[in-house]
C-alpha cells in the first residue's frame, strides 16, 4: 500500500459495500440477549503503530465481545502460570465447533487449545485458582483498559444472565473436565467467571485499540513480551476461527479471533490492529461480513503475512 492517507478511502469503500451486502449471515441466538441485535450494523476500526485510528461505520458502538475475550485472558494466565499452562490445555486446531465435547472424551479432558470453549474453560480456571471470580474479572478488565487505554469498559450484566441461564453446554464441558481432574474450581464458578469475561462489551474502536499489544506497537512489551504476542498469534492463525480457521487464513492471511457477538480482531504484525463488527454469523460462528470485510481490507492494503 501507499501512504497511509490511502488507507481511509478504502475502509469508506468496505463499508458503504457491506451496508449493501445481501448475504449478512445470521445472529446467535443460543445466548437469547445476543439476539435482540440487529444484523444491519457494521463496523471497521483500524489502529496503526504511530496511534492512528481509523474507522468506518458504528465503530463507538458497544457490542458483546465472547470469545474474542479469550485472547487477553490467554495473554493473563501465560503471564501469571508461564509454560505451565501447557500441562493443561493444547496447542493444536480442534477442526470441530467452538462448543464441542468429542474431543474431550479420548484425549483425557485436555481441550485442544485455548480459544474452543473447554480451552477458554481451562485458561479462566488457572486464572482463577486462589482468588475470587470479582478478583479476576476486575484483571482482566483492567487489561483491556490499559491496552486500550480507554476505561469506559464494562461487563454486560444481562448478557452474562442470559449465558449463566442457557449455559449447560459450556457446564457439561467444565464437568467433564473436571472428571478428568482438569478443573481446580467448582465447575460453576469457573463458568460463572468465563460467561462475565464473554459478555464484556466494547466498540470495534476500543477493541481495535486493545489489540495494539498484538501487532507490538511501540510500548506494546510492557503488556505482553514481544516472544509471547508471537506465540498469541500463532494460536490466533491456527485455532482462532476454530472450524473456519483454516479458511479464515486462506481467505485473509492475518491472525484473527472471533466471537458469536460478530467481532473479529486482526492483526497485521507490525502494521496495524484491526476490529471489525457485524452480528450475522456464518456455519462456523464466525462474523460474516466481518470476514468479508478483513479479507477486502487485506487485499486493498497487502497486509497479508503471508
Ligand atoms: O461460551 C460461549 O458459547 C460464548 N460465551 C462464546 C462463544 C464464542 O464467542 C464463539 N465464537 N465465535
Amino acid at each position: 500500500m501507499g501512504a497511509l492517507s490511502d488507507l481511509q478511502p478504502i475502509l469508506d469503500r468496505i463499508g458503504a459495500e457491506m451496508a449493501e451486502a445481501p448475504d449478512r449471515g445470521r445472529v446467535a441466538d443460543y445466548i437469547p440477549e445476543l439476539a435482540h441485535v440487529s444484523d444491519r450494523q457494521f463496523a471497521m476500526a483500524v489502529c496503526l503503530p504511530d496511534g492512528q485510528c481509523l474507522t468506518s461505520g458504528a465503530a463507538d458502538t458497544g457490542f458483546s465481545i465472547q470469545s474474542i475475550s479469550k485472547v487477553f485472558t490467554l495473554a493473563i494466565a501465560l503471564g501469571r502460570l508461564g509454560d505451565q499452562l501447557w500441562t493443561r490445555v493444547g496447542r493444536e486446531p480442534s477442526g470441530l465447533s467452538f462448543n464441542s465435547v468429542v474431543q474431550l472424551e479420548t484425549e483425557n479432558g485436555i481441550p485442544r487449545n485455548p480459544f474452543i470453549n473447554a480451552g477458554a474453560l481451562v485458561v479462566t480456571d488457572a486464572i482463577l485458582t486462589g482468588r475470587t471470580p470479582r478478583e479476576v474479572l476486575g484483571e482482566v478488565l483492567r487489561f483491556l483498559r490499559e491496552a486500550a487505554s480507554d476505561d469506559d469498559i464494562h461487563i454486560n450484566k444481562a448478557v452474562a444472565a442470559s449465558e449463566q441461564a442457557h449455559g449447560h453446554r459450556n457446564l457439561a464441558l467444565a464437568h467433564f473436565m473436571a472428571a478428568h481432574g482438569n478443573l481446580v474450581n467448582p465447575p460453576a464458578l469457573t463458568c460463572g467467571t468465563y460467561f462475565h469475561q464473554c459478555a464484556i462489551e466494547m466498540t470495534a474502536r476500543q477493541l481495535a485499540m486493545a489489540g495494539r499489544f498484538l501487532m507490538g506497537a511501540p510500548g506494546a512489551a510492557r503488556l505482553v513480551s514481544p516472544a509471547r504476542v508471537r506465540r498469541i498469534n500463532a494460536l490466533m492463525l491456527t485455532c482462532g476461527h476454530y472450524d473456519g480457521s483454516g479458511e479464515f487464513a486462506y481467505r485473509v492471511g492475518l491472525p484473527g479471533k472471533s466471537g458469536v457477538g460478530g467481532g473479529i480482531l486482526a492483526i497485521a504484525p507490525g502494521r496495524a490492529s484491526i476490529a471489525v463488527w457485524s452480528p450475522g454469523l456464518n456455519e462456523q460462528g464466525n462474523s460474516q461480513l466481518g470476514t468479508l470485510a478483513i479479507e477486502r481490507l487485506a487485499r486493498a492494503t497487502g497486509w497479508s503475512v503471508f
